[in-house]
């Protein structure tokens, strides 16, 4: 028989257990979370090769749900971005290369960290403080009259320093004061980070010891079919822009905003991309390209509302895997290329030919030719400032 003060001490004990279960079951939950928090994205890496002696590192980032993105420390290029389309099956979805060697030897850009400037600057030539300052040039024509991503050794052919190795990567690199022609030498900090939400987020920044043009971008192609599965004429495109930056011949800058509305570049509605490339269109024809007859896309839409924050700005989407990308950026511009250039003889992933538009370039950057425009966003850092951009890559599914 129990007595009152036993029965009182059976409850306080039955009591007591509950508590210390009910204590231990939010402790071990709460201590799993954040041991998964600590633990994701998990990153590896292996030697790759080596560039002057020195080694090259590939590196992987995998999340949650097993999307991975794999980034070399030769020229920051990411190299493979693996995502599941609506079936879960999961595909490398930009373009590039299986070996270290074949980045060193990169003819497009595929996948590359672009600077000290991406994109045009004409005749490689600014003025900025009553001074003139000439740079290398390598674009435009058999005379090559422009510089352009960076000039003749851009970063993405440069070794950069692994900084940080942990929930995101950091590389960094010093640009010499003189190098291509710019002035001031610019310490530069390239930062890859994947989150559980299957977003792909790339931070520049960088300080500079003279004044001079930065822009710094990411040189991804997309295939949302999955790399080397055919071209991206069918995939559909959405870009909050109502103007592009007028080209000239060889791709810089009038000076001039066009009107996108009733012309092959308005992509305010989704669109695919392949929609109007064929029209008739003098802007369309200066692009180039395998397809003389009509060039193509390889212009700079001015996106709206910058104010240089982070802004959702583009959308890619592909129907048959229900694979979409969403691009976010600090940027006021975005360069489309819709791989006018490609022509089936360089080699890419798994040996296979990147033929015509197999890949579509989105570029947050910078208008082209800045530093001559002075109604454009301004590119010049000076030695008191932060460069710092942001370009967020969204990955998800639509059925
Ligand atoms: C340029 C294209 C060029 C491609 C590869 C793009 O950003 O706008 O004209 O062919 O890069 O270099």
């Amino acid at each position: 028989m129990f007595t009152t003060s036993d029965k009182t001490k059976v409850i306080l004990l039955i009591t007591f257990a509950l508590l210390l279960s009910c204590s231990f079951t939010t402790n071990s939950s709460q201590a799993q979370e954040s041991h998964s928090l600590g633990q994701w994205p998990q990153v590896s890496k292996r030697l790759w090769g080596e560039v002057n002696k020195q080694p090259i590192w590939l590196f992987q980032l995998t999340n949650i749900n097993g999307m991975k993105v794999r980034v070399t420390n030769f020229g920051a290029y990411v190299q493979a971005i693996e995502v599941p389309d609506k079936n879960g099956i999961f595909n490398d979805i930009i373009l590039g290369y299986d070996s270290a060697q074949q980045y060193v030897n990169d003819c497009c850009y595929n996948g590359a960290t672009v600077g000290r400037f991406a994109n045009r600057i004409k005749h490689g030539r600014y003025s900025f403080d009553e001074q003139t300052y000439q740079l290398t040039t390598n674009n435009g024509g058999i005379n090559k009259i422009n510089h352009n991503h960076g000039g003749l050794i851009g970063f993405n052919k440069k070794r950069w320093q692994v900084s940080r190795v942990d929930k995101a990567l950091v590389f960094t690199y010093t640009s010499a004061d003189g190098e291509q022609g710019y002035p001031g030498k610019l310490a530069v900090q390239a930062k890859f980070e994947l989150s559980n939400n299957n977003e792909f987020i790339i931070t520049y920044s960088a300080t500079t010891t003279k004044p001079t043009p930065v822009n710094i971008i990411p040189h991804l192609y997309f295939n949302l079919n999955g790399d080397g599965q055919g071209n991206i004429e069918d995939h559909q495109l959405q870009i909050n822009a109502n103007y592009i930056t007028e080209a000239e011949p060889y791709l810089t800058a009038t000076g001039k905003l066009l009107p996108v509305k009733d012309t092959p570049f308005d992509f305010t509605q989704m669109k695919a991309l392949g929609r109007d490339i064929k029209t008739i269109h003098p802007q369309l024809k200066l692009a180039g390209g395998q397809d003389k007859q009509y060039g193509g896309y390889d212009h700079n839409w001015v996106l709206a509302n910058y104010d240089g924050k982070m802004r959702q700005q583009a959308v890619l989407f592909e129907k048959i895997t229900g694979r979409k990308l969403t691009i976010s950026t600090t940027q006021p511009g975005l360069q489309i290329y819709s791989g006018n250039f490609m022509n089936g003889t360089v080699k890419g992933k798994k040996g296979k030919l990147m033929a015509n538009r197999s890949g579509v370039a989105i570029e947050p950057q910078h208008f082209p030719d800045s530093p001559n425009h002075s109604h454009f966003p301004n590119t010049i850092l000076l030695p008191e400032q932060t460069y710092l951009e942001v370009n967020k890559f969204h990955f998800s599914v639509q059925y």
